[in-house]
């Protein structure tokens, strides 16, 4: 195989109670990415189409990855990639981690899989650190592994694969504002109060034992955050509108998605989600805010080939 086209998908991180620990990856919004073996050795980023984004492998999230990846296993050749960029960076779901997964998982497949998917979200870990400040792999786990995933720790990495009820769908809703994750990570606290931190760990692990019982009550039970969506809410205008109304409609729950501006909601259901994104709609309708909004059932693949040769 030399050469090897893939979707690499959105993802949401933190699912709200789990701040850089939870994720889900998510199947009808996603780049697609093209990577080639090539005879000179190194990483050229040949085509960026979507959005403007630096070309110099060190100073691309999906290039910073990629030279992670080959100083280890040290490739007789070297690849091209072209991005073709349809997540807008700084939306929330995912956008350089889905570039920095998607060629180091892509360059993987071309060398015959040398690396487990631990090894791949390590590199990819790297590209993910140019953009937000500090590595963390709450994007690029559910991205690489597919379906939800909690990271147990980054050093060493140990990813968790959580069960995925059946019919949980998500709906996204992304205000076209821009919000930095290094600055949404800037405004929170460094020390959190014992009692949320209490709330907020009986929620991880009741929403986890939910998806392994699939128990969608104790799902809306559980997906709150009391310790980071007080700050970073403040960020995103009508968040609490557009939740109250999420959940009126039917959603299990809503939260920020990663360090935000889009705004997820999980559902048990198609036709429930659709409702949610009538109501999230409905909100910025009345806004000079300009958004997209997605459903989304949970992908369980992760990143996949488009196809190859
Ligand atoms: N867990 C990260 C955050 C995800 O919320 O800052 C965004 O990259």
């Amino acid at each position: 195989m030399n050469v090897i086209k893939i979707f690499s998908p959105a993802t949401v991180a933190n699912v709200s109670c789990g701040f850089d620990v939870l994720g889900f990856c998510l199947d009808t919004i996603g780049d697609e990415m093209l990577i080639r073996k090539t005879k000179e050795k190194g990483i050229r980023i040949t085509k960026i189409e979507g959005y403007d984004l630096p070309f110099e492998a060190e100073k691309n999230v999906a290039g910073v990855s990629a030279l992670a990846l080959i100083e280890v296993a040290k490739p007789d050749c070297g690849f091209e990639i072209e991005i073709y960029k349809k997540i807008k960076p700084g939306s929330g779901i995912g956008s350089s981690s889905a570039s920095a997964a998607g060629s180091v998982w892509a360059i993987n497949e071309l060398l015959g899989k040398p690396f487990s998917k631990a090894q791949i979200t390590n590199f990819a870990m790297k590209g993910e650190a140019l953009a937000s400040g500090c590595e963390h792999a709450d994007n690029i786990a559910p991205a690489i592994f597919g379906g939800i995933t909690l990271v147990k720790s980054c050093a060493p990495l140990k990813v968790l694969e959580i069960p995925t009820p059946s019919a949980l769908y998500a709906t996204i809703i992304h205000p076209e504002i821009e919000i930095k994750t290094a600055e949404a990570r800037a405004i929170l606290p460094k020390q959190v109060d014992l009692q949320n931190a209490i709330t907020q760990w009986a929620n991880v692990g009741s929403l986890v034992h939910a998806m392994h019982t699939n128990d969608y009550d104790l799902i809306r039970e559980s997906l709150h955050d009391v310790i980071v969506e007080p700050y970073r809410s403040q960020l995103i205008p009508y968040f609490n509108e557009v939740k109250t109304e999420s959940i009126k409609s039917g959603a299990l729950g809503a939260g920020i998605s990663g360090s935000g501006p889009s705004i997820f909601a999980l559902s048990k259901g198609k036709a429930a989600a659709e409702a949610v994104a009538h109501a999230m709609k409905k909100v910025y309708s009345q806004t000079d805010i300009q958004f997209n909004v997605y459903v989304s059932k949970i992908n369980m693949e992760g990143i996949r080939v488009i196809k190859c040769n």
